[in-house]
């Protein structure tokens, strides 16, 4: 039983990533921190998910459903902020899992970031494609409906240039072409002034009208999708419904995707110029900026067009092309095009440093962490997680996607949030250059709002996480638990514990 909670001592991991050939370079200041942050958090959350929420779930009200989102992951980012500054080593959440709460809840949550990265990876495909595709009615051409996607398809569907997305991105991580930062900072540039665009000129086709009802009245859910409810539904028993007090929160629980990937700038500690001071300001910066531009979106789009008009596809496009602008359309569809093909390329990405980090404790097989010999990346994994990935972006729809990313993302919040307080208690010493502020009641609130946002997500989202969970576990104790360099370290005198395999994972 005690192995299962061994925990991996802070220095030691903080020593792991000082070995001169497993170091990664600290050249990471706060500016870079919150401009990868946004880089990675603008995406298909607010460029597609906006609409089908707008649609299907809170119609004006989106808006109110992104506070709610936002602040959930405010009182997330508090306490992803401390651990970033107090440990600052590779593998985010994965990493403060194994220093506080063990090596199986470290695993649990290391085999949830890949569900989070891998997916999120497929979901963003989905949106680029919704985008390329209205580009591509704007020059008249139209792929066939079987080749468009899932969304919406009668019969076969299959989206071709999700699939395609993701299968060049993963020649070009194997590839090891590395995202310059001036490109990334380019890239973040458009993807900003496209939003503001959208903020700006659609101020001026605002109609007051659109927001009548703000909050429409709930309407049932259409029979034979029980599963389909929102789990608090199911659970205390009320007729599941759209729209409404409660539709908020159900929406909310979906543009939450909107806000990944600030706890992805917490991957980057370790290769941050001064962590403890800049990764609290590179992860609560990012957000805060991400929060204001969500929110002033949805209130423009849904005051442009009637909730029930807005596009699903790529709905802040297509709310300029019904008013008659479709020049704005095509450069709103061009930004978000180029803008979210880098949050795949940083979500692919992700993956394979989640991969690293538990394969340097033995967790994961050597196998996937093997460099290739010529271009010195993890080339094994990467292709294998690219063709699954491009296969599920073909197959499945945007929100079942989206849904999965979200709860898996929402529980590591809900680990780390007790992990700040488990260290507290049982690492009172160490140096904490950023302290969430009123430990313990800021990360139980935290822990409470983030399981409210999960309970708002349907009945078979908890049923598919329940399963990848339990994929996990059976992984670990047939795999994991007895690889683990915490268990050889144990045994193995000293000095003679396998060195984690030489790899660059950026
Ligand atoms: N937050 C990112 C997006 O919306 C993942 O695409």
């Amino acid at each position: 039983m005690s192995t299962l909670f061994r925990t991996k001592n802070v220095e030691q991991s903080i020593r792991d990533t000082e070995e001169p050939e497993h170091s990664l370079k600290k050249s990471l200041s706060a500016l870079d921190l919150t401009v990868f942050g946004v880089g990675v958090i603008i995406g298909t959350g607010i460029f597609v998910l906006t609409g089908q929420v707008a649609k299907n779930n809170a119609g004006p009200a989106v808006s109110l459903a992104f506070v709610v989102a936002g602040v959930v992951c405010a009182l997330a980012a508090l306490c992803y902020a401390e651990f970033a500054s107090t440990v600052p080593v590779a593998g985010s959440a994965y990493t403060f899992s194994y220093a506080s709460l063990g090596e199986m809840p470290a695993w649990i949550i290391g085999w949830d970031l890949v569900l989070e990265f891998a997916l999120g990876t497929a979901v963003v495909a989905v949106g680029w494609s919704g985008y390329i595709r209205s580009l591509l009615d704007n020059a008249g051409w139209h792929l066939p409906d079987y080749l468009a996607g899932r969304d919406g398809a009668h019969g076969f569907g299959f989206d071709i240039l999700a699939a395609g997305l993701v299968l060049v991105l993963t020649v070009i991580l194997v590839l090891g072409m590395k995202l310059s930062a001036r490109i990334t900072s380019i890239v973040v540039a458009i993807k900003v002034a496209v939003v503001l665009i959208v903020i700006i000129a659609g101020a001026f086709f605002v109609h007051g009208e659109n927001y009548k009802p703000f909050i429409p009245n709930p309407q049932p859910v259409p029979a034979g999708g029980s599963l389909k409810a929102p789990l608090v539904q199911l659970m205390f028993g009320w007729a599941p419904a759209n729209y409404g007090v409660m539709g908020i929160f159900t929406a909310a629980s979906v543009v939450f995707f909107a806000f990944i990937g600030f706890d992805i700038v917490a991957t980057a500690a370790e290769e941050t110029r001064n962590p403890q001071r800049d990764m609290p300001r590179g992860i609560l910066g990012s957000l805060v900026i991400c929060t204001v531009l969500y929110v002033a979106v949805s209130i423009v789009v849904t005051g442009m067009e009637k909730y029930t008009r807005l596009s699903v596809e790529a709905p802040l496009a297509d709310a300029f092309k019904a008013i008659g602008h479709p020049w704005y359309a095509g450069v709103i569809s061009f930004g978000a095009a180029v803008g979210l093909t880098t949050v795949c390329l940083i979500l692919l990405l992700g993956q394979t440093r989640v991969f690293f980090a538990m394969s340097r404790d033995g967790l994961l097989p050597r196998f996937f962490s093997r460099v290739h010999p010529r271009f010195k990346t993890p080339h094994r994994p990467t292709i294998l997680l690219g063709v699954v990935i491009a296969v599920v972006a073909g197959f499945t729809s945007l929100s079942e996607l989206a849904e999965l990313v979200n709860i898996g993302t929402l529980f590591a919040f809900v680990v780390v949030a007790i992990s700040v307080i488990i260290l507290r208690r049982t690492r009172p010493d160490l140096p904490r250059a950023f302290r969430t502020p009123w430990v313990p009641f800021v990360p139980i609130v935290s822990v409470c709002a983030t399981l409210w946002l999960m309970v708002n997500l349907p009945a078979e989202t908890w049923i598919r996480f329940a399963v990848w969970m339990l994929i996990g576990l059976v992984v670990y104790f047939f795999y994991g638990r007895t690889h683990s360099r915490l268990a050889r370290r144990d045994e193995a005198p000293a000095g003679e514990v396998p060195g984690p395999p030489p790899g660059n994972t950026r």
